[in-house]
């Protein structure tokens, strides 16, 4: 209808393209002002007219145009026109009924490296590591769902001098009882230990330098060790991944890449760009205002830029991404500019295009008390439990016969996680309080999913609902159901802006939306009537809206409970 209407503008002014039409055509505010409104002032300067005098002419040259039509209104220098309401209807059910709505097939042929989660082995799975797999994710989804092929990567910190100093720790204060009863957290303990002791005894440090140097020359006994601890580091990782229901399609960390690095540090050298300073091998990348990109150390040892370097040209060879992302913290912003301008001046004019840094806020856990195992460290894994079981005690109180309760409790609880991270723009920090992440009527992933039980509820009330049979259009042109539909409407153009953004929050707000219009609508029309026509109209609608809902909160990465 859009594109009609725009053809018709067009027919009737000279000068311009239906498609810049489309481009000015706007929805207005509110819908007393019709259902499209087209500007006229910028026309008023080549037609040499005041805008409302071609707003005037522009109405009455189209009238009884359009069968679609039903009015066209002046206001100011906009037409505004009115769509009849059956048929408005019609179209944006129509359209919201078609395969993969929302979706589209522009990426389709082409492949996406998204890099994110990557958290240290041996280190604790903290808050940062949760947002960058929650978002990490939740792009995944978006760019699969306009049909790129999207390969999930986790480039593990499994690899660098840290597991020299850890080695030394072990060897020196650790048992192997309390690696394998603590985990991560001894390991952590014993990283703290050797930072302390070397204060005072600067011996150790060499030592450690010597255990990685082992490691690099594939030493037995240091890569049995480094393993072990990675190994029991990815145990603890899985459990997170399992809550949040994330999978990766590679696990290729920086140790995958130790043996690609050298190739990377010749490449740099054929290319008369590698520099020595101050003792170690680096790029100078002061004519681009920023440090040094240091390539390699005296000792010859490998460092996080090289292995990032080394990576970037496995992927691109392996996968042949058309885009790279790495979702981390904003502090490595630097990191990366210096990495993909290295890139960018071995002769790969790609690089600057297709590689992209997707940085984000902080988070901050305002009053949200937590259980700490080791010092004031705070796990992921804790803040997913408290989440379930704090919902868990809300379903005990308000719903104590809801069946699956701990499977609801779940998907609730870290929805309501993943919802607070999603729901502005990624750069913004987030904040942390348990009563307004768990808040059922406020802006929240509970809410969502509350309405979307709803919507099931309801169909589940009328099993021999059959949602193809054609329906009564005229039911649903009262204003809570236009809104409703014009709000499910906006799908395509939301994910395909989430898409260009990297922005998951323009999702999450559109899913507010259509939850929060669904609910006027329920509540200004009984759903259940005895009428069959309104009745079918009625609750075709809530099934649309029960799917799209779905659909969204799935391209969050949230799960939606049929009860709750
Ligand atoms: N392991 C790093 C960290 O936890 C993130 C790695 C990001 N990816 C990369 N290719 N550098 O901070």
């Amino acid at each position: 209808m859009k594109a009609q209407l725009a053809n018709c503008i067009a027919q009737n002014i000279k000068g311009l393209s239906p498609d810049e039409i489309i481009s000015l055509l706007e929805v207005p505010p509110k819908p007393e002002l019709g259902d499209y409104a087209f500007p006229c002032f910028c026309l008023a300067k080549v037609m040499r007219k005041a805008p409302n005098l071609i707003a005037a002419d522009l109405k009455s040259a189209m009238e009884g145009q359009l069968d679609f039509i039903e009015e066209i209104q002046i206001q100011g220098a906009y037409c505004n026109f009115f769509i009849k309401k059956e048929l408005f209807v019609k179209s944006m059910i129509e359209s919201a009924c078609t395969e993969n709505f929302g979706g589209s097939s522009i990426g389709a042929g082409q492949s996406i490296c998204i890099d994110y989660s990557s958290p240290n082995v041996a280190k604790n799975f903290h808050v940062g590591h949760l947002r960058t797999t929650i978002i990490g994710n939740s792009l995944y989804k978006i760019f699969t769902k306009l049909g790129y092929q999207v390969h999930r990567i986790n480039h593990l910190g499994d690899w660098g001098t840290q597991f020299g100093k850890l080695i030394v720790a072990y060897k020196t204060w650790g048992s192997k009882e309390a690696v394998e009863e603590r985990g991560i957290a001894e390991l952590m303990d014993l990283y703290v230990k050797f930072h302390e002791e070397a204060e005072n005894d600067a011996s150790l440090i060499d030592q450690a330098r010597g255990w990685f140097v082992k490691m690099e020359q594939g030493d037995e006994e240091a890569l049995a060790i480094w393993q072990w601890f990675k190994d029991l580091s990815m145990v603890e990782y899985h459990r997170v991944y399992k809550l949040l229901g994330v999978e990766f399609d590679s696990y290729n960390g920086e140790s995958f890449y130790r043996d690609k690095t050298q190739a990377v540090v010749d490449r740099i050298q054929k290319a008369n760009l590698l520099k020595q300073s101050e003792g170690a091998y680096i790029v100078d990348l002061s004519e681009y205002n920023m440090a040094p990109c240091i390539i390699q150390k005296t000792d010859g040892g490998s460092i996080y830029a090289t292995r990032d370097l080394a990576a970037i040209f496995y992927r691109k060879e392996t996968y042949q991404f058309v885009k790279c992302l790495y979702v981390t913290g904003q502090e490595q912003k630097l990191h990366f500019a210096q990495v993909f301008k290295v890139v960018e001046l071995l002769g790969n004019d790609w690089a600057a295009e297709q590689l992209v840094h997707i940085p984000y806020g902080l988070v901050s856990l305002e009053g949200a008390k937590l259980s700490t195992r080791s010092g004031n460290i705070i796990y992921a894994e804790d803040i997913l439990l408290e989440a379930i079981s704090k919902v868990k005690e809300i379903i005990e109180e308000k719903n104590p016969t809801l069946s699956d309760k701990d499977a609801v409790a779940q998907m609730v609880g870290v929805g309501a996680i993943i919802f607070n991270d999603l729901y502005n723009q990624r750069i913004k920090d987030v904040s942390f309080k348990w009563e307004k992440i768990l808040n059922f009527e406020g802006e929240t992933g509970p809410y969502v999913q509350y309405t979307y039980a709803r919507c099931s509820s309801l169909l589940r009330a009328v099993p021999d609902f059959n949602e193809s049979a054609p329906i009564d259009y005229a039911v649903l042109t009262d204003l809570t159901a236009m809104e409703l539909l014009k709000a499910i409407n906006k799908f395509p153009k939301v994910v395909q802006d989430a898409a260009d953004k990297y922005e998951p929050f323009l999702i999450s707000r559109f899913a507010i939306e259509v939850a929060q219009a669904f609910n006027r609508f329920y509540n200004n029309n009984r759903i259940n009537v005895p009428e069959v026509s309104i009745r079918n109209a009625r609750l075709k609608l809530t099934a649309i809206t029960r799917r799209i809902l779905r659909d969204a909160l799935d391209l969050l990465g949230i799960q939606c409970p049929e009860q709750m």
